[in-house]
């Protein structure tokens, strides 16, 4: 059988099924199967999604904090609403330079767990998708550094590539442990990948 027939199926196993499920994206699944293995999001904690559109990681935040947890999703484009009041969703650019204090202002204390599944336009050319994705990924991480308390966590898509190994290295002088990550629901053709980073290490500064 065909490895693109394959892909193409599971791509549809996964859109309907978060149809059926009631999650806003396909993309949702990838974060279940990750939390599945490694419980970096725990009952009560602070999580920051940042590229959280149409916020389908932004539902299963949600369930897993509990509503003595908080959720905070940020993103270029607008995220409908929901109807917990322990979430709250913002429209801005990770890329601006002052988004780590304007983040600090929506969340009740530092955060215990960032993710980012930012994601740029694919412009079909493999190396610039890579290098803009690192970039994204980069700046996720410098959000990281700045509103995670100490011991937090932090989970970002990345695409493989020439810059993948120096990202995961500077990654690596913050957090105690660092993992790649490809979950079920992400396609093997795709080059996407996701790195966990746990327990960031004190006195973190870039
Ligand atoms: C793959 S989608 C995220 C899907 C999401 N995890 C979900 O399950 O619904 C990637 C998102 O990253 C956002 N994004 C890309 N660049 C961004 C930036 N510079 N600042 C904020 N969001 C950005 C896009 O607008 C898009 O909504």
């Amino acid at each position: 059988m065909p490895k693109s027939w394959i892909q193409d199926r599971k791509q549809e196993y996964y859109y309907r099924k978060a149809k059926e499920e009631n999650y806003r994206s396909r993309a949702t699944y990838k974060l279940i199967q990750a939390l599945k293995k490694y419980q970096f999001i725990c009952r009560n904690d602070i999580v920051v999604d940042l590229g959280a559109a149409p916020g389908g990681w932004l539902q299963v935040a949600l369930k897993s904090v509990g509503k003595r947890g908080f959720v905070l999703g940020v993103d270029l484009k607008p995220i409908d609403p929901f109807s917990q009041d322990y979430i709250k969703t913002i429209i801005a650019d990770v890329t601006d330079p002052n988004i780590a204090n304007h983040i600090l202002n929506f969340i009740p204390r530092k955060a215990d767990v960032v993710i980012s599944d930012a994601a740029p336009n694919i412009s079909g050319t493999w190396e610039v998708d890579h290098a803009r994705q690192i970039d994204l990924a980069t700046q996720a991480l410098k959000i990281a550094l700045e509103i995670l308390r100490p011991s937090g966590d932090f989970f970002t898509k990345v695409f493989e590539g020439s810059m993948l190994k120096d990202f995961i290295k500077t990654i690596k002088k913050h957090f105690m442990i660092v993992k790649l990550v490809k979950p079920k629901a992400s396609l093997a053709k795709s080059s996407e990948i996701y790195v966990l980073a746990l327990d960031m290490k004190p006195d973190n500064k870039e």
